[in-house]
């Protein structure tokens, strides 16, 4: 197997482009197709501060660095769900990361700072633990985001992440959802300018691109997440591309050319009309945010106001 730049030996083959690379031209690769969405989609400028959220994964690990490789000044955010130690060990590896390049990573931890954790969430709010888990990151990064004044929040779904939810929401035709599928989300009142700038490379080469660069990451599964749905339909996707190279990238592309447009109306009507939350302050359709009900069923409660440098309810564990 060659490298198809160099003709050096190959340690990577990446089927839906006929192509095998070399570590370097791996990683050249890497940066090539992450600084190609990032223009495409106008994701980053420059200038801008940008907020990594990072859960020890390979996926957050690796966007983190090859923002940081690309030039960009980029601050990582951790969430501690209290899901045992397989949140001890997350933290412990987001971490390390942040401290062997000397990049800053500010850390929430939901036990500490709102008195619940996921497992005794999802189970008072009856919403299945991803639920409680997705619904909880996301109001979290958009708060960390916008009271850090950073410019862009950076997510790392990746390609096969990306295809994954758009069948889901294809096979139940959630519309809504379908038109707010994009890698990036402009800013708007109350949410910060979200982008995903790993949805032109798949997990497996996020992985490669650790498992090369020496970055220790967190191989195992959130043990919350099984059973998942959107488990199942990574798998019915990657039956497919083993026999069709190349369909994930044609399906999830294939729908941003053409088809995403459609659904945009719908997205955007979900979005009006929102109005403060009564206790946090963050967008909601009426009364209280989705968040706050869940802080509450659980028995937790709102942060304590902590006169810290990025607002109440971060602490810095890393600079
Ligand atoms: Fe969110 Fe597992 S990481 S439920
Ligand atoms: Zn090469
Ligand atoms: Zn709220």
């Amino acid at each position: 197997m060659k490298c198809v730049t160099c003709r050096g030996p190959a340690v990577i083959d990446i089927r839906r482009q006929n192509a095998n690379y070399c570590v370097d031209h791996f990683f050249e690769q890497c940066r090539r197709q992450v600084t190609k969405a990032i223009d495409e989609w106008k994701m980053i400028e420059p200038s801008d501060r940008v907020l990594v959220a990072v859960s020890g994964g390979k996926d957050s690990l690796a966007i983190w660095d090859l923002l940081i490789e690309l030039g960009y000044q980029a601050d990582g955010f951790y969430v501690g769900l209290g899901i045992g130690e397989y949140s001890e060990v997350s933290h412990s590896h987001a971490a390390a990361f942040a401290e062997s390049r000397g990049l800053t990573l500010l850390t929430v931890d939901i036990p500490t700072s709102y008195g619940y954790d996921i497992p005794t969430g999802s189970r008072a709010a009856r919403r299945a633990p991803c639920s409680a888990c997705g619904l909880s990151k996301r109001h979290l990064f958009d708060a960390a985001a916008l009271e850090g004044g950073y410019d862009v929040l950076v997510t790392g779904h990746n390609l096969d992440d990306e295809a994954a939810v758009l069948f889901g929401n294809t096979l139940h035709w959630h519309t809504e959802y379908l038109g707010r599928q994009l890698p990036v989300l402009p800013a708007r009142d109350g949410f910060p300018k979200k982008v995903k700038p790993l949805v032109r490379l798949t997990e497996r080469e996020t992985a490669a691109y650790c498992l090369l660069k020496g970055i220790d990451y967190l191989v195992d599964e959130c043990p919350m997440a099984v059973g998942n749905r959107h488990l199942s339909y990574k798998e019915a996707l990657n039956d497919i591309e083993v026999k069709s190279p190349g369909a994930k990238h044609s399906f999830y592309f294939g729908f941003l050319d053409r088809a995403s447009k459609h659904f945009a109306p719908e997205a955007d009507e979900d979005r009006e009309g929102l109005e403060p939350c009564l206790t946090c302050g963050a967008p909601t359709p009426s009364g209280t945010c989705a968040f706050c009900r869940l802080v509450d069923r659980a028995g937790g409660h709102q942060p304590e106001p902590v006169p810290v440098e990025l607002g109440a309810i971060r602490t810095r564990t890393t600079s």
